[in-house]
């Protein structure tokens, strides 16, 4: 098979385009054709090495990539449900890597059918897998609740995306996102269903004193110490990410006593192995959010022989919405 492996950990010019051997699916896993392999931020970290002494992350060489979209090639034993050829989209396979390759391999419950659902495989890749996770954050994690409002963190980005459009369909009475600078018109121009994104930068005076049930922050920094002025008794802070790259960050735990407010963590590699009836309730809620355009976002797809700009492109920002790569092209 064709895919682009990390040689080294380093700047984008470590990723390669190489051949190797087809991989067979074991138990319970799909070996998938795949069509687009989705770009996302783990993918440069990870190619960096910022994760390298971390046990059991992937060591050069390795290929990058957590999800993709392609048809079914081959079933391995005990599965069933799904028939050669079928379109499909795929979930992170546990390690976090793999994906920019023409063949795949999934366990079998991270995977989820599109056939017949007329979503386009580049944009089922780049928000399938995200809103799956977003709909486990603020069902299982979050509580969310019925006319509640929603402000979401980094609000074009690839995981915070899809946040709007599942919030919606679990009955948010408002989402509100925040967004740098750089971003403002490029939000103006987004299609996912926001009532408002303001500018991070001039938080928290530019919400004029509203607060929020559920803060959603990926970002993590600066944006994380200001969410606090946006809580109210009984508002709860999921911790999603640290875009922002800032490990020093800290709180103090007696104003969570004091203002009756809740900090909650959510990993999806962490939580999901050991719930997957969530995620499969996650899959099917994406499917539907996708389907009816809650998750419309920019996406740009290109070659394998384009994997060094994809990731140059992710660490410029230069992106409003997520980069896929295909094997085909
Ligand atoms: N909890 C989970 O299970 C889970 C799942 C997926 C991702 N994540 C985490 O979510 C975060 C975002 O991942 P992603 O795949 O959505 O990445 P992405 O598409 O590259 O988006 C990054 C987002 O963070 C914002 N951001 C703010 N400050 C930034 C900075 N200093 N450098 C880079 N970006 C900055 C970006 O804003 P601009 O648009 O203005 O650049 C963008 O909205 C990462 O920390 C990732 O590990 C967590």
């Amino acid at each position: 098979m064709q895919a682009i492996q990390a040689t080294q950990f380093g700047d984008p010019s470590v990723l390669a385009v190489v051949e190797l051997p087809d991989p067979m699916p074991g138990p319970g896993q799909i070996a998938i054709d795949v069509t687009h392999a989705a770009v996302g931020l783990i993918d440069i970290l990870f190619r960096q090495g910022q994760f390298k002494d971390v046990p059991g992350m992937a060591q050069p060489p390795f290929v990058p990539g957590l999800e993709v979209a392609g048809t079914v090639r081959a079933l391995g034993d005990g599965v069933t449900g799904f028939a050669i050829g079928e379109k499909i989209v795929s979930m992170s396979a546990g390690a976090g890597t793999g994906g920019y390759a023409s063949i795949y391999i999934a366990p079998v419950h991270g995977v989820l059918s599109i056939e017949n659902s007329g979503i386009d495989p580049a944009l089922a890749v780049s928000v399938i897998p995200n809103a799956a996770m977003a709909h486990v954050a603020l069902t299982l994690v979050a509580h969310l609740a019925e006319g509640e409002s929603v402000l979401v963190h980094g609000a074009l980005g690839g995981f915070s995306s899809a946040f709007p459009g599942i919030a919606r369909q679990l009955g948010a009475s408002r989402v509100v996102g925040t967004v740098r600078s750089s971003k403002i018109e490029a939000a103006a121009n987004t299609k996912l269903p926001y009532d408002r994104i303001v500018d991070s930068a001039e938080l928290p005076g530019v919400l004029d004193g509203e607060k929020f049930d559920v803060i959603i922050d990926p970002v993590g920094g600066t944006v994380r110490s200001q969410s606090f002025a946006l809580m109210k008794p009984g508002s709860r802070l999921i911790v999603a990410g640290n875009a922002s790259g800032d490990w020093a960050h800290g709180m103090k735990t007696n104003d969570l006593w004091l203002g009756s407010t809740t900090v909650a963590g959510f990993n999806a590699g962490a939580l999901l192995p050991s719930h997957p009836q969530a995620l499969r309730r996650g899959l099917e809620a994406a499917l539907k959010a996708a389907a009816s355009g809650l998750c419309d976002i920019e996406v740009d797809v290109l070659p394998f022989s384009a994997a060094v700009t994809a990731h140059e492109r992710m660490e410029n920002r230069d992106l409003n919405g997520r980069i896929v790569l295909a094997p085909q092209l």
